[in-house]
């Protein structure tokens, strides 16, 4: 439904997106996973049609999108990263607004009536946008995204800011999408997140470093570099020091270390721990960063 192949974007002399690919298949919910600045937006504008690509190619449900965007931007829904609901419209004005961007009139009332029930909106219906709290705020902004039931749904951090239990319900929201056979490219920079999709793309400075199944990049990782756990009061600066210590933070009285593998300390005893994906990212990003320095190295 989306497919990716070597697109890169320049801002200038900036590289912002460095010769992605993917694909994300029908009824998917594949996660585009990366610190700030690391390309999402960049490239979930380009697959709105939105933004060209300065080079590679890219096509959604089958549309080139630097060729016909206009037809992209028609079976797409596109939550933004700045919330895209007006708050001076009520909730039920601003999916009424929305669809009528899409459908023909006769198909807007049933099309919002029915989205205001998957979504649990009615109580709401006649409040003012401005007036929800954060969590429900976004749970409009993806309601409106999806109210003419698009395709391929893109959400850009429809996440960032809530608290944990909003968060999981979006998540239940938008699995909901994906089980109806939308296919669903979604941003965040919450690693815990990221075990939610059926597939993720880690990004790191425009490069895709990594992707595939969450329980496929813990198994790299653990390929790549060991986890474990040390009951230590050593200070952290004194630990990271130490050769073959990758990375290391407090954790439970204790703290976590990402070691090359093999590793051994002395007089500290280590537990393993299997890695989650925020030690994955360490661990990934530690690499990547270490070969681009051995790069520029063989360059000079
Ligand atoms: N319109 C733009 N003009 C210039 N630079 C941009 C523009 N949009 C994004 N960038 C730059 O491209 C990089 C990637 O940005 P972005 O895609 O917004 O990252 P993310 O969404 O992962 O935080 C950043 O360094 C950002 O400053
Ligand atoms: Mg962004």
């Amino acid at each position: 439904m989306v497919s990716v192949k070597a697109v890169s974007r320049r801002f200038g002399e900036q590289l912002a997106l460095d010769s992605v690919s993917l694909e994300v298949g029908q009824g998917e919910v594949f996660g585009l996973l990366g610190p700030n600045g690391s390309g999402k937006t960049t490239l979930i504008r380009i697959l709105s049609g939105v933004l060209l690509p300065s080079s590679g190619e890219a096509t959604v449900a089958g549309l080139d999108v630097g060729r016909r965007p206009e037809a992209v931007k028609a079976v797409i829904g596109y939550a933004t990263q700045e919330a895209s609901v007006y708050r001076d419209l009520t909730v039920k004005e601003n999916l009424e607004f929305r669809a009528k961007l899409y459908l023909e009139s006769k198909g807007v009332p049933y099309a919002v009536e029915q989205t205001l029930q998957r979504f649990g909106l009615q109580p709401y219906a006649h409040n003012l946008a401005g007036s929800l709290s954060g969590g429900w705020r976004q749970r409009l902004a993806i309601a409106q995204a999806v109210v003419h039931k698009p395709k391929i749904l893109f959400l850009d951090e429809p996440t960032t800011g809530l608290d944990p239990l909003s968060r999981r319900i979006l998540w239940d929201l938008i699995h909901e999408e994906a089980k109806d056979g939308t296919s669903v490219l979604v941003t965040t920079h919450y690693m815990d997140e990221a075990e939610r999709c059926g597939r993720l793309a880690l990004l790191y400075e425009g490069k895709i470093i990594a992707q595939g199944t969450p329980h496929e990049l813990e198994h790299l990782a653990q390929e790549q570099a060991s986890v474990a756990f040390s009951q230590t009061t050593l200070p952290l600066d004194t630990l990271r020091a130490m050769p073959g210590v990758l990375d290391g933070w407090p954790s439970g009285g204790g703290v976590r270390l990402i070691l090359e593998k093999g590793t051994q300390l002395k007089d500290l005893p280590l537990q393993p721990v299997y890695p989650n994906l925020e030690d994955v990212f360490i661990v990934l990003t530690k690499n990547n960063a270490a070969s681009s320095a051995l790069e520029s190295k063989e360059q000079v």
